[in-house]
Order: C-alpha cells, then structure tokens, then sequence
C-alpha cells in the first residue's frame, strides 16, 4: 500500500525517532513493505519511517531503485559506525520535492543495524548506497539535508517553500 508523503514543514521530519524493540508484530513487516511500495512509487531509493508519519528507526533502500531485489535493504535501529573518504554530489529528499543541492558526504560508510527478524547486520557501502544510508540515519535523528547546506541556501529553499505553502502548492 502506497502510503502518503510527509513534507518539508511537519515536525515528524525534524523530531529523533524511537528505535524498534517488538519484532513480532506484524505491523512492522506491513510498514516495511508499504514503505517499499511509497519509495517505488515515488521513484526515489530511500525513504525513512518519518517520512511517512512514523516515529521509528527504520528506513528503506534500494539504489537500483527497483530494477535488482537483491538490493533491497531494510534498515532497523541503524548506526554508522564507519566512515572513509568523502563524495560531493547531487541529493535530493521525497520530503523536499523540487529541490536539489550538492551535498558533502563520506564516500564509504559501514552501518551497524538489525534486519526485521532483529537480527543483527553489518553493511558496508560505496558512492550511491553510502549517501543513500547517510542520508537515511540522518532522518532517522530528524536531521535533513538541508543542514548540510550553507546557511544561504538553507534560507533560500526555506523562503521557496514558505512561499508553495502560502500558494497552496506544497
Ligand atoms: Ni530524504
């Protein structure tokens, strides 16, 4: 089930969530895959619990965005506990629709999580998937990518919002 978007403005965005401690309800696997279905079909290849109103430490990936299941990657309680190298490029926010910035990040990361079955699980990834995950745990401490901007832009995009909302159109 394709669940709704929250947007840039709502405070579950910039609010830390609670990390997962009852793998055995099975709520927790419908969210996960309505949260593969909302990221699909936003065409985006990560999306965190909060972003669809949830307050958990939970996100989702896939950086094939679709194309490879192999990819999938389903992220409980995550911690980055590595970080080598750093990457600049173009990120982008299903919470922030219609704006792109460069962002700084590390160009490898190791995350520490648990998988649903509460397992734990080591992934180490390069380029796409480490911004992917920085990005991901980032919401997850209600932090966007908007910080990572200089003051200036933050602004900029924030006076651009304020004024979508005002038309109606955010
Ligand atoms: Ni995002």
């Amino acid at each position: 089930m394709i669940r709704k978007i929250v947007k840039y403005g709502d405070p579950v965005l910039e609010t830390p969530t609670d990390p997962i401690t009852d793998f055995s309800d099975p709520v927790l696997k419908d969210l996960v895959e309505d949260m593969f279905d909302t990221m699909y079909s936003a065409k985006g290849v990560g999306l965190a619990a909060p972003q669809v109103g949830i307050p958990l430490q939970l996100t989702v990936i896939d950086v094939s965005a679709g194309e490879d299941p192999s990819q999938k990657l389903v992220l409980i309680n995550p911690k980055i506990t590595g970080r080598e190298g750093s990457q600049t490029g173009e990120e982008g926010c299903l919470s922030i629709p219609g704006f792109r910035e460069d962002v700084t990040r590390a160009k490898k990361a190791t995350v520490q999580a648990v998988n649903l079955e509460g397992a734990p699980i080591e992934v180490t990834g390069e380029d796409l998937l480490a911004r992917a995950m920085q990005h991901e745990i980032d919401h997850l401490h209600g932090v966007l990518f908007l910080s990572h901007l200089s003051p200036l832009k933050r602004d900029l995009i924030r006076r651009k919002i304020k004024k979508l909302v005002k038309a109606g159109d955010w």
